[in-house]
């Protein structure tokens, strides 16, 4: 099958048509994916300096077709439309019996899409190839475990709703299921990617009463209030800790999220919470974790937690998140700011790099 693959020290990704993949096992799904989106996380693997285990095909915001199930996969069958989530949730691991879905055993091979007996079910020329982020999207074929194929209404359209798959579960999914926001509480999100514009989304579902939101970029900036944002703030010009501490009156905000992921905006977001506030990880911090904490914050009760993949359940949270779109309270639509061929992977990562446009959809 055609994808566009990762190898160790080639830049830029080359799209091959060489890649092999192995019948299903019992619980695979084979699914010929239609559209995937690219994320930041997939942006970062790419340029890792020394690169993670590779070759790899990235790609985890992805929707397409069930062509063929393993023997013992009963919920779905060739033919279905599905959405693809990163992290399978079992429903009987010691994580998922409590709720706590994203950390299901089953997902921990995320990162490489390696099957529970350490074998991958794509190669090249007799040599494995990893589906990153458990996926593979950017690959006319992905071999997934059946926990992460979730079956659609065969009226979903796909080019729209594959960003469901990461940003929304993961923005969405922050706000309503790792915070759990409550209504008419004040939020502060800083970074207006595809992520950052989610919670923005989560935070207007959520009622919010304020939604602060902070960007460099100023066309981020500008798009933020159709998605809820009720106040800008420019990084570059702003005091953001000052700003949102004179807006909230004196107090600081209830919740705080980072969807850029440095140190320094944890920092900020601790700083711009209130006493017994929460501040929330999404983005993923690349410098060494630094945060110098002082010592009021146990006086303060302030909280900080991380969150993956919005600690969604895809098999309740992809449905939910559907409906939602469906009746107009989640806009997709306006999240997606180019379609290009997989041919032009390239142009969609230097388009995320430059932070041109929001959400690139890839059509495979
Ligand atoms: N926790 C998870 O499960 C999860 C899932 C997906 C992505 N992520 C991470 O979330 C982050 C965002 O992903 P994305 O796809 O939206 O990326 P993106 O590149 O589209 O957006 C990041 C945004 O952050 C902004 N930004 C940079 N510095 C800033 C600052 N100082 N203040 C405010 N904003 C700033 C950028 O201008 C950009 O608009 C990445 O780190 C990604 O790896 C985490
Ligand atoms: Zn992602
Ligand atoms: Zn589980």
């Amino acid at each position: 099958m055609r994808a566009a693959l990762l190898e160790k020290n080639q830049q830029p990704l080359a799209v091959v048509g060489d890649i092999t993949v192995e019948r299903p096992r019992e619980r695979d799904v084979v699914v010929r994916i239609s559209h995937c989106g690219i994320c930041h996380s997939d942006l970062t693997m790419v340029d890792l300096p020394e690169g993670g285990q590779l070759p790899a095909v990235f790609g985890h915001e992805a929707a397409g077709t069930v062509e063929e199930v393993g023997s013992a996969v009963t919920r779905l069958a060739k033919g279905d439309k599905v959405m693809l989530t990163p992290l399978p949730s079992c429903g009987t691991c010691y994580y998922c019996v409590r709720g706590e879905f994203s950390l299901c055993v089953d997902g921990q091979n995320f990162m490489t899409g390696l099957r529970a007996d350490g074998t991958t079910p794509l190669s090249r020329a007799g040599q494995p190839v990893f589906q990153g982020f458990g996926l593979g999207g950017w690959g006319e074929i992905a071999v997934v475990d059946e926990g992460r194929a979730i079956k659609v209404d065969p009226d979903t359209p796909l080019e729209i709703a594959c960003v469901i798959g990461c940003a929304v579960q993961t923005g969405v999914g922050a706000v309503l299921n790792t915070a759990k926001v409550e209504e008419g509480a004040t939020v502060l999100v800083m970074g207006l990617g595809g992520i950052g514009i989610s919670i923005v989304q989560g935070a207007r579902l959520a009622n919010a009463s304020r939604i602060i939101v902070s960007d460099p970029v100023a066309e981020r900036r500008d798009h933020a209030s159709n998605f809820g944002a009720t106040e800008i703030l420019d990084p570059e010009g702003d005091d953001i800790v000052a700003r949102v501490i004179e807006a909230t009156g004196g107090i600081g905000v209830d919740y705080a999220f980072d969807a850029a992921g440095s140190s320094a905006l944890i920092a900020q977001g601790l700083a711009a919470t209130r006493s017994g506030g929460t501040t929330v990880m999404v983005g993923a911090p690349m410098d060494p974790l630094e945060l110098p904490l002082p010592a009021m914050f146990l006086t303060q009760e302030k909280k900080l937690v991380g969150s993956l993949l919005g600690s969604c359940n895809g098999h309740r949270d992809i449905p939910r998140f559907l409906a939602l779109w469906r009746k107009g309270a989640l806009d997709l639509e306006s999240m997606i700011s180019a379609r290009r061929p997989i041919e032009e992977i390239n142009a969609g990562l230097d388009d995320m790099r430059a932070r041109r446009g929001l959400r690139t959809v890839l059509e495979l």
